[in-house]
């Protein structure tokens, strides 16, 4: 008997349910049914979005789409790290960086991975000098070639489109979801239905049936994703899977956003998304041609609305009365379980972590990609349920501890919220990780060089974080290892190497600065307004 799944129906579609539509249609290779049901009396999440940048690699080139036509089509813009300002130092809300120990209150957290000297990463190499006294220049200016391109606004493509580092992007999701549903039911047989479902018909066992709407349809399938975002119609309603809440580690749940009109010919487009420490929480800064998407994400527990907004407002010099607003509460945690009988959650509807490191769309591809390789038949393996349900897990736990990490070190403590941040518990698997740093030992170093870790999405969705992402955040907050690694006591031609490469480092950002276009030019190029 052909066990094979035929019908799949997506209830929602915001980013996650145009992404999975299309994602699973191109997967399945078109041998199963994809519709879509999507209420348009209720509206997506909307906020304009950061990525990382296998978002590329692992939807767009999947799906055959080059980067410049979806960029084009969605106003996107480069973002070539995330730069964390003022999360040293007390005081109001400011986008400029305030004075820490002589230097501006600012550090890049940038993409890819640092190089190795004897196995041994940069960081290392840098940390020793740092204990011994033997420099003062950050952590991320001493190993990483791009921090002074951002400085200098540089688009991190040359003109002819050759990339010069690694970068992700600036979009409005609005605008990704509407390309992706074009893509989808123009090239990929996708179904879109637009009515709002009413009612989730289940057999005896629990399994879903059929889904029926408002207009008086009944959408039976085999297999249903839940993209219903913060509603979770189907995971927490239908199926009653329990959301496990992260408030302990994560007391942030709303934020207030906006989009700022911004002069680019006078000021230039920053290539990078901002993180600006505020009294109560962080805003973020995704700046686009002609405007930036920005929110203050704060908890409730400790800043009232009226009290964020105003703080908000004054950051950014817009009238509370007048300025066109988007007041979001969010709710942080995953269900216990992504998938469970014959739904899978994906979105917001099965798991969100505060915006901090941009990973809202990473964990929506990321389920897509491993949903397609344990995708199942109408038998359910649980086996491979409970696979997919565990690499869900892991990989949305370890994000949690990684961004708890930045307002558990965070060295300011002036308010309210920020002393209570250092209160809040860490996991055990971070305490690890964290006693590793102190010893001197790499935490996560990737298991293979950057191509192998960049071209291949198995082994970056096994170690997302690498030993770079913890050292930028660490050194950044101020946290320094106890001690050099041991073995490079015994290493003098290893450190004359790693010298070496702290020289070329320093060339690189001279002439990634002299080669490069500005990001403003190369946008205005990409977007056909030169
Ligand atoms: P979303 O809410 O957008 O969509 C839900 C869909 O379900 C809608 O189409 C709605 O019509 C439909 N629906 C609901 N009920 C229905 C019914 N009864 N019948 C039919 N349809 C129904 N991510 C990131 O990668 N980078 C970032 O910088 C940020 N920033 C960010 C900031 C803040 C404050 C938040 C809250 C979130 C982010 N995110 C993010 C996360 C990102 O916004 C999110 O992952 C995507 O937009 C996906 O949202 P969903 O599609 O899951 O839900």
């Amino acid at each position: 008997m052909d066990q094979r799944i035929k019908n799949v129906v997506i209830l929602g579609g915001g980013t996650a349910g145009w992404m999975s539509a299309a994602y699973l249609a191109k997967a399945l290779q078109q041998t199963v049914n994809v519709t879509i049901l999507e209420a348009p009396s209720i509206p997506r999440i909307g906020v304009g979005e950061a990525t990382v940048p296998n978002l590329q690699r692992v939807v767009f080139d999947f799906l055959g789409i080059p980067e410049d036509e979806w960029m084009r089509e969605c106003n996107a813009a480069f973002k070539t790290a995330v730069k964390f300002v003022n999360w040293r130092t007390p005081g109001a809300g400011q986008a400029t960086p305030r004075l820490f120990e002589g230097r501006p209150d600012q550090f890049f957290h940038p993409f890819g991975l640092l190089p190795s000297e004897e196995e041994i990463p940069l960081s290392h190499y840098w940390a020793s000098k740092r204990i011994n006294g033997e420099t003062d220049e950050p952590f991320d200016y001493s190993c990483y070639r791009e921090p002074a391109m951002m400085d200098a606004l540089r688009s991190p493509k040359h003109l002819d489109g050759t990339p010069a580092t690694y970068y992700a992007w600036h979009f409005d999701a609005a605008l990704v979801a509407d390309y992706l549903r074009r893509h989808a039911t123009g090239k990929l047989g996708v179904v879109h239905i637009q009515d709002e479902m009413t009612e989730v018909v289940q057999d005896a066992r629990g399994y879903v049936m059929a889904l029926k709407t408002k207009g008086g349809r009944t959408l039976a399938a085999d297999l249903f994703v839940d993209c219903s975002g913060f509603r979770s119609l189907l995971m927490n309603k239908a199926m009653q899977e329990p959301f496990i809440d992260m408030k302990d580690h994560l007391p942030n749940d709303s934020a207030v956003a906006s989009a700022v009109p911004h002069d680019d010919a006078t000021h230039g487009v920053e290539p990078f998304t901002s993180s600006i420490a505020m009294p109560g929480g962080w805003t973020w800064k995704i700046p686009m041609l002609g405007r930036f998407g920005s929110g203050y994400v704060f908890s409730s527990q400790f800043t009232k609305r009226d009290e964020a907004t105003r703080d908000f407002c004054a950051l950014w010099g817009l009238d509370p009365e007048t300025a066109p607003l988007n007041q979001v509460k969010f709710r942080v945690g995953r269900n216990r379980r992504a998938w469970v009988k014959n739904v899978v959650g994906i979105g917001l509807s099965t798991n969100f972590l505060e915006p901090l490191e941009s990973t809202g769309i990473y964990f929506t591809y990321a389920a897509l990609y491993q949903l397609a390789k344990h995708f199942p038949d109408r038998t359910f393996d649980k086996r491979l349920i409970d696979r997919f349900n565990h690499q869900m897990e892991t990989t949305f736990d370890d994000t949690r501890d990684f961004i708890q990490a930045h307002f558990y070190f965070a060295p300011r403590n002036d308010t309210p919220y920020w002393a209570a941040n250092k209160e809040l518990k860490l996991s055990d698997s971070f305490l690890a990780k964290l006693e590793m740093y102190k010893a001197g030992i790499p935490v996560n170093p990737p298991l293979t060089d950057e191509g192998g870790y960049y071209g291949n999405f198995e082994a970056e969705f096994n170690n997302f974080w690498t030993n770079g992402s913890y050292y930028c955040i660490f050194t950044g907050m101020n946290v320094l290892p106890e001690r050099a690694l041991p073995a490079l006591t015994y290493k003098p031609e290893a450190i004359k190497k790693a010298e070496a490469h702290f020289e070329r480092i320093r060339e690189q950002q001279d002439e990634l600065v002299a080669s490069l276009p500005s990001n403003y030019e190369f946008l205005r190029r990409l977007h056909g307004l030169d």
